[in-house]
Formats: structure tokens, C-alpha cells, sequence
């Protein structure tokens, strides 16, 4: 049986003030859960999180790593970084990143690579766009997003993989993908991952993000293969953040 796990976005947003704020919310209202957490904040409050959610059971994260381990690279962050402020998990290949920073499906499967080598928990994530779907392409095209990850690393790595399946055209559109919509694609990624190592593949957490309310989410998370969410704008709220994990 696979935990469920719930991961907040933080995307660009938050101030040390309104990050303590959420933070203690959430900490404070996960009396009876029943999934693992987590939060993807921007890099610059990971010292925050260390500090506020150390011994807590919310772990933390960050939305990106450096391919890179050290030097001449103005701007990156490496995955020893990460470590250094005790990250858990690093989201890599996010379709923000995809579309604005022009990550192809190789660079990310490169930070999937490096962020499994610094021992974090790489949360890579996956999905179609409108026009992808609408074309009849979504399957061509997650599965070969997975596909370079998968070729760039070993087959028991695969285990430690966390995959997130987030249709492009459901991200902060308050469209979310039909329970079956998802389930469909959620097993299509598990049967890509069962080809490369099948006792793997099964417990390997694929999370579905893409305007995840406390509204959708029971009904999303009861799919066989739907084993968490990554949220975004309902991460933002502890009540919402927590409705979610309270859905599980
Ligand atoms: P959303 O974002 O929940 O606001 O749709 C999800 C994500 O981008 O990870």
C-alpha cells in the first residue's frame, strides 16, 4: 500500500511573515492525518522552513536544482545546497520550467539524475498541454517525458522516484482533469515505469496536480493510481492545504 503524499507549490510567492503564518497553520491543524506532506518553497526560504518545520512531520523542499555541482553558474542552486538546509524533495521539470526556461525533457531528466545522486527526492513532473490533448498526443508525450528520466537513470533508482502528473491545461485554470482523465494517464506512467522495473513501479507515488481543491480531491485521490497531489494555489491557505490532506 503506497502512503499518500501531499506536496504544496509554493511557486513565486510568500514573505518570511506570511510563510511563518502558513507554515504554523499547517503544522498546527495536522492532528489526524492520514498522508505524508510536504512544501516546494522558493529556494530563498528553505533556511525558514529548516528552522520552522524542523521535528514537525512536515518535510520541505525546493522547485528546482542545478545541474551543476558547484562554480562559475550565476544564479543556479546545487542539490548540496538543497541538502545543506535539509530539503527532502525537489521538483524537477515543473511546466513552468518546461515553457519559460525552456527545460527540454533531457535537461530534466538530468536534474532528476543529479538531485537522486545528492539523495533528495525528486519530484518529476509530467503532462500535456491543450493542444497536445486535443491532438490525440497526450500519451506520446508523457510517456516520453518519463521516458528520457528513465534513460538517465539506473532501473533501482526508479524506486525513489516521486512522479507528478499535472495536465498543463488544468494548472491554475480551476479546470481540473475528470477523475478518469487522470487515473488514465496515472496508469499509463505506472505501466512505462513497470516496463524498466516492475517490482518498482508499484510503489512508486504518482501525485496529480492541477487545481487539486479540498472540493476535488477526495474523489481524485480514491483513483487506484493516484497517490497524492501537488498543489498549488490551494497551497497557499492552511485550510485549504489541509482540507486536501484531510481528503485523503
Ligand atoms: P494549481 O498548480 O494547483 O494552482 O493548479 C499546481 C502546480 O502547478 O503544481
Amino acid at each position: 500500500m503506497r502512503q499518500k503524499l501531499v506536496i504544496g507549490n509554493w511557486k513565486m510567492n510568500g514573505n518570511r511573515a506570511s510563510n511563518t503564518a502558513l507554515l504554523s497553520g499547517i503544522v498546527a491543524g495536522l492532528n489526524d492525518f492520514g498522508a505524508d506532506c510536504a512544501v516546494c518553497v522558493p529556494a530563498p526560504y528553505l533556511a525558514q522552513c529548516q528552522a520552522e518545520l524542523a521535528g514537525t512531520p512536515v518535510r520541505w523542499g525546493a522547485q528546482d536544482v542545478s545541474i551543476h555541482a558547484g562554480g562559475a553558474y550565476t544564479g543556479e542552486v546545487s542539490a548540496a545546497m538543497l541538502q545543506d538546509f535539509g530539503s527532502t524533495y525537489v521538483l524537477c521539470g515543473h511546466s513552468e520550467r518546461r515553457a519559460y526556461h525552456h527545460e527540454s525533457n533531457e535537461l530534466v531528466a538530468q536534474k532528476t539524475a543529479v538531485a537522486l545522486a545528492a539523495g533528495l527526492t525528486p519530484v518529476v513532473c509530467v503532462g500535456e498541454s491543450l493542444e497536445q490533448r486535443e491532438a490525440g498526443q497526450t500519451e506520446q508525450v508523457i510517456c516520453a517525458q518519463l521516458q528520457a528520466v528513465l534513460e538517465a537513470i539506473a532501473p533501482q533508482q526508479i524506486a525513489d522516484l516521486v512522479l507528478a502528473y499535472e495536465p498543463v491545461w488544468a494548472i491554475g485554470t480551476g479546470k481540473t482533469a475528470t477523475p478518469q482523465i487522470a487515473q488514465d494517464a496515472h496508469r499509463l506512467l505506472r505501466a512505462c515505469l513497470a516496463q524498466r522495473h516492475a517490482e518498482a513501479a508499484a510503489g512508486v507515488k504518482i501525485l496529480y496536480g492541477g487545481s487539486m481543491k479540498p472540493e476535488n480531491a477526495k474523489e481524485l485521490m480514491a483513483q487506484p493510481d493516484i497517490d497524492g497531489g501537488l498543489i498549488g494555489g490551494a497551497a497557499l491557505k492552511s485550510s485549504d492545504f489541509l482540507g486536501i490532506i484531510q481528503a485523503v
